[in-house]
């Protein structure tokens, strides 16, 4: 069930459609995760554009937002101005069909990039209809890059010499990654700054997360020292309910202050959206789920982990 037609006795549903925490936020006020919720200021505008930050948004757990997170909050920041390229690394192309690209119809695809030599990214990137985001799409052909790819010298790093042409274009990349830690997950993490793991409020939520989080220091051990985590983002929240707020105080217990303020709650918005082939913050520009990832834009620059 949608959790804002969800009924519970103890807890009525916010008639704004907002989420706890949200809005009026001053000092001292708790926010979802339980912490004194901060004011994210509106983000000053940029002067001029690049070099971009990366940011894989990854974990091999399937289903807990990944896709829904790259989109919308590429599509915040570029809203605020940023200039943002959104990077479809998962055969299964959902971040390019929930823009509203015809993935079968392609005739060069991130796989070109990764595969063949002589390629240029700028013909591969398609502009969408939010102004300042752009996207390199992906389709199955993807899935054949993994194999082809474990023979070639620097391996890992094959994504990272793919972006290199575009850093200055933009201010944000951010890369979707499959549900694996296969060598595609291990080229974003390598090319990337940083990481967003999303973490669905659900039971065994945390299970994974601990391989997640080691390769990603064996990574910034062996390939990447400046990698680091930027945050963990509840997804999925039910506020409503007693074990999504058990789920989130369980994961801010063990990643503390690396745990986004901004968490996203469960609401039929978003496959909404998905269907329709646009964010959020365009198909329901006044929709909750639209403000979260606003403020989780807003978040991430106040941390430092976007221009
Ligand atoms: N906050 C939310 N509330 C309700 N449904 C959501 C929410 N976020 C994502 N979804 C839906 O859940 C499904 C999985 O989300 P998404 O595709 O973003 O996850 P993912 O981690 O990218 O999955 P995969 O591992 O398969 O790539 C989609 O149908 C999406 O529309
Ligand atoms: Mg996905």
């Amino acid at each position: 069930m949608d959790a804002e037609t969800a009924g519970s006795p103890t807890a009525p549903a916010d008639p704004d459609g907002h989420l706890p925490g949200t809005r009026d936020a001053g000092v001292g006020q708790l926010g979802p995760t339980g912490r004194p919720l901060p004011v994210f200021p509106e983000p000053a505008p940029l002067a001029a554009h690049g070099p971009a930050r990366i940011i894989a948004m990854c974990n091999q757990k399937g289903g807990v937002g990944k896709t829904t997170t790259t989109i919308n909050l590429g599509a915040a920041l570029a809203e605020y101005g940023r200039k943002v390229l959104l990077v479809d690394f998962d055969p299964q192309g959902a971040l390019s069909v929930g823009l509203g690209i015809a993935t079968h119809q392609l005739d060069v695809t991130v796989y070109n990039l990764l595969t063949e030599r002589g390629h240029d990214i700028r013909d591969v990137i398609q502009t969408t209809r939010v102004p300042g985001l752009d996207v390199v799409p992906a389709n199955i052909d993807l899935s054949a890059a993994e194999v082809q790819l474990v023979g070639e010298v620097a391996r890992e790093q094959i994504l990272a010499r793919v972006l290199r042409p575009v850093l200055d274009d933009y201010d944000v990349i951010l890369v979707d990654c499959q549900p694996s830690l296969g060598l595609l997950t291990v080229n974003a993490l390598t090319a990337a700054h940083g990481v967003i793991i999303p973490l669905e409020c659900e039971f065994f939520a945390m299970r994974g997360v601990a391989l997640l989080v080691e390769t990603i220091e064996k990574i910034t051990d062996r390939l990447n020292p400046r990698l680091t985590i930027d945050g963990i983002l509840a997804t999925m929240y039910d506020g409503r309910t007693l074990h999504s707020r058990e789920v989130v105080a369980s994961v801010v217990e063990h990643f503390d202050d690396r745990v986004f303020h901004t968490v996203i709650s469960r609401t039929v918005k978003f496959p909404d959206a998905t269907l329709a082939a646009e964010p959020i913050t365009t198909y329901d520009a006044t929709h909750k789920g639209a403000g979260a990832y606003r403020q989780l834009a807003r978040e991430l620059i106040a941390r430092g982990g976007a221009a």
